[in-house]
């Protein structure tokens, strides 16, 4: 209330002063306004009737002159006139309206004597009165004086009223102020604040966690988006607390975020984690002039970047947005995830060569192609492989300068755009616990063996402490690479590669997503979302496919095309009622055997679409863009089956991703034999790509597939996601970290 008693005694403060000083300057102009007026007025009366006095005076009629006088007495404002003759005395009887006025004589004398006229205000009695008094002249001598006498009370009375009006108008504003700030006091603040308090309370006593609807006023706006976070961060830590609390109980355990960052502060203590890769996890982009924050399509960021949230710590990537650069401080690092920070993003800058040789180049048209057996030849240039070694090096070097002052820090690096990384900081660092995750396949060695730098890779990689892989496979042709290429000691029964005194251990560690919460989930509504997509992409099927995935010549996609085209033409009966949505996010689209998969990928779907589209139907929708994981989320939730045809995959975190939304326990996963998911996920319906006949089969078995199967299978599939989740995975690993020797830093003082 205090606040609302100042809000109104300030605001009618400044009314009324204002009220004040313009009532002040509005009385005082019209006050010299009506005075101009009345002595305009005057002057012209009595100018006239001193032409007719003149003649009178002349004759000497006072009859005449009497009649004159008592004809103006009295007319509208005019009180009456007096004659003077030349010596200055009365020669009409008015001396009644004089009394009160002591300096008349004194007057006259004067406007006589200078032969001028005067006028002014007098009080006479009560009254105010104007006086005109004019000389009267005749052949330059004066025969005498006119005065004009004028009632100006009507002046005062106006200018009083003016002042009234105004009063009333104050006081008529000051009601609506208050009413006005009571009103505005009530809905926009205390009001809200009122509702704000009642959901935090709602919120401490577990029972809702829904915001109220809306915030009326801007002023809390702010404030209700900070506690929403905090309330969604309380409520899943609640939720987290009880399922733990639950597998407690059951003798289970499941592995959340809480755990993992209990899991990490016991195996860590105060040291932070260092995670390295080449996608960034936040890529902040120009739109239409606004800078957008987005996250790139990539399993290794799906994968680590809960990891991150869970634990904090710092996450080195190439900067690769365009507005990258404005959104750093002058570290080049930026906190985030935006909406949450809890880690820091540090953004590495490449130059075109660097980025065209290193990412483009060696990383993209060697590597790539080079560990996916997609009958894709990989090209090896020497100047790509130089650009790979600098930007190597420019990353060490700046993890380095990151780690000076920890010892034994714990290194996290990602993927098959480091691969020399690991012996950069080794031969620096000893000390430094470096693991090396590679989220691509490894092939065998005489695939392997093709590539002109496959030992410097090799004695690169095995910096590391340890080596990840998704699958055993993977783990196992890498060794037997290792064995082919280079003099070393391998220990099969232990998994590790002894060379030069320093050991790697060789293993694998499933990836996986977190379980989507299901409040998220909860906010999508299936049944509005086929609405939507009828409205928005025409979509009319009875069933609907989905498929997410970069558009990248190992996901299948044209061999997923064929099977579809299969389907339909094997079973005619889904004409009409099956629709396949394809989200494609177009990738590395510089490298020419990118660009021209999206053409032919967007030929494939004119040529099947053409074949079978009818006036309202078209078997498949192509959605090339990039899409967020909220713009998934829903056709993963809507799909009656998701088609994840891989040619060759490491792991593939979109099946993972797919069952994790399906909290309806509904939905039909089919599956690549050639992805690492593929080992895990056996309730999917496992397919060869390539076998266009059984893929057409399987679409045709998901879609009729007793609805209880689906459930036990969609069951079965869902523990299996839930219980090797993310956190699992990252906990492993970094407790195969904390386990390695540790060593002391040679920069350390004193060592
Ligand atoms: C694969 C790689 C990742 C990469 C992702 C996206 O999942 O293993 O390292 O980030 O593809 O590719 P991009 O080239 O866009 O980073």
């Amino acid at each position: 209330m205090k606040i609302t008693l100042r809000l109104i005694v300030s605001l009618i403060l400044v009314s009324a002063s204002v009220a004040g000083f313009f009532s002040f300057w509005q009385v005082q102009s019209e006050k010299k306004r009506m005075a101009d007026d009345l002595e305009r007025r005057s002057v012209v009366l009595s100018e006239s009737l001193g032409e007719s006095v003149k003649i009178i005076l002349g004759s000497k009629e006072q009859k005449k002159l009497d009649r004159l006088v008592e004809k103006f007495k009295n007319r509208e404002s005019v009180l009456g006139m007096i004659v003077f003759d030349a010596e200055g005395k009365a020669i009409t009887s008015e001396s009644l309206v004089l009394n009160g006025w002591a300096s008349w004589d004194s007057q006259i004398k004067e406007v006589l004597q200078e032969k001028t006229s005067k006028s002014g205000f007098e009080k006479m009695g009560k009254k105010r009165v104007h006086y005109h008094a004019e000389c009267l002249m005749k052949d330059g001598v004066p025969v005498g004086a006119l005065v004009l006498l004028e009632d100006a009370d009507y002046i005062d009375s106006h200018l009083k009223k003016i002042w009234q009006y105004n009063f009333i108008r104050l006081l008529f504003l000051s009601g609506l102020i208050i009413l006005t700030t009571l009103l505005v006091v009530r809905w926009s603040v205390t009001g809200p604040i009122a509702q704000v308090a009642e959901w935090i309370k709602k919120l401490r006593m577990g029972e809702s966690i829904q915001p109220p609807r809306q915030f009326r006023g801007d002023i809390l706006g702010p404030l209700a988006a900070e506690v929403s976070q905090l309330a969604k961060s309380l409520e899943s830590a609640r939720a987290s607390a009880e399922k733990e609390a639950q597998l407690r109980l059951s003798g289970e355990s499941l592995w959340t975020p809480e755990k993992l960052k209990e899991h990490v502060h016991t195996q860590l203590g105060d040291k932070s984690l260092y995670v390295i890769s080449n996608r960034e996890p936040y890529m902040h982009v120009k739109q239409k002039r606004k800078i957008e924050c987005i996250v790139p399509a990539s399993g290794l960021v799906t994968a680590l970047e809960p990891v991150l949230r869970a634990c904090g710590g710092l996450w080195l990537a190439h900067g690769a947005g365009d507005a990258d650069r404005e959104t750093c401080d002058e570290n080049n690092k930026v906190r985030v995830p935006p909406e949450e920070p809890a880690y820091v993003l540090k953004r590495i800058w490449l130059t075109k060569e660097e980025e065209n040789g290193h990412y483009y180049g060696f990383s993209n048209e060697g590597i790539w192609p080079l560990c996916h057996i997609t009958h894709t030849r990989p090209v090896f240039r020497l100047d790509d492989w130089i650009q790979y070694q600098t930007v190597n090096q420019k990353f060490a070097q700046s993890i380095l300068e990151e780690i000076k002052y920890e010892d034994s820090p714990l290194i996290l690096i990602q993927d098959y755009h480091f691969a020399l990384l690991p012996l950069l900081i080794k031969k620096e660092r000893p000390d430094a616990r470096i693991a090396l995750f590679w989220h691509i396949p490894w092939p065998n060695p005489e695939s392997f063996g093709i590539c002109p730098w496959k030992q410097e890779i090799l004695l690169g990689i095995l910096g590391a402490d340890i080596v990840g892989f998704h699958v055993q496979l993977h783990c196992n042709n890498f060794l037997d690479t290792v064995d082919s290429v280079l003099e070393s000691n391998i220990n099969w029964e232990q998994f590790s590669v002894q060379r030069e005194g320093h050991a790697t251990q060789v293993r694998p560690f499933p990836i996986s997503v977190g379980m989507t919460s299901e409040e998220t989930l909860d906010k999508v509504d299936a049944m509005k979302f086929r609405e939507t997509i009828v409205k928005e992409y025409g979509i009319h099927a009875k069933h609907i496919g989905v498929g997410v995935d970069r558009l990248d010549y190992t996901k299948g996609i044209i061999e997923r095309f064929r099977g579809i085209e299969r389907f339909l033409e094997k079973y005619p009966e889904y004409v009409g009622n099956f629709t396949f949505v394809e989200l494609g996010a177009p990738s590395r689209t510089h490298i020419q055997k990118y660009h021209d998969f999206i053409n032919e990928v967007e030929k494939t779907v004119d040529t099947i679409n053409w074949r079978f589209q009818t006036k309202d139907w078209k078997p498949i929708v192509f959605l090339k863009a990039h899409h967020s994981h909220s713009d998934i989320l829903p056709f993963y939730k809507t799909a009656d089956v998701c088609l994840v045809t891989s040619l060759h995959d490491g792991m593939n975190l979109v099946s993972k991703e797919f069952i994790s939304t399906r909290n309806d326990e509904c939905g039909v996963l089919i599956l690549s034999q050639f992805t690492g998911a593929s080992r895990e996920l056996r309730d999917a319906l496992i397919i060869n790509p390539y076998d266009t006949e059984a893929m057409a089969d399987c679409i045709r078995l998901a879609l009729e597939m007793p609805e209880d199967q689906k459930r036990e299978r969609m069951k079965h599939l869902r523990s299996v996601v839930q219980d090797k989740n993310i956190y699992r995975w990252a906990a492993n690993l970094i407790s195969a970290m904390s386990q390695l020797p540790i060593k002391s830093n040679p920069n350390a003082v004193g060592v």
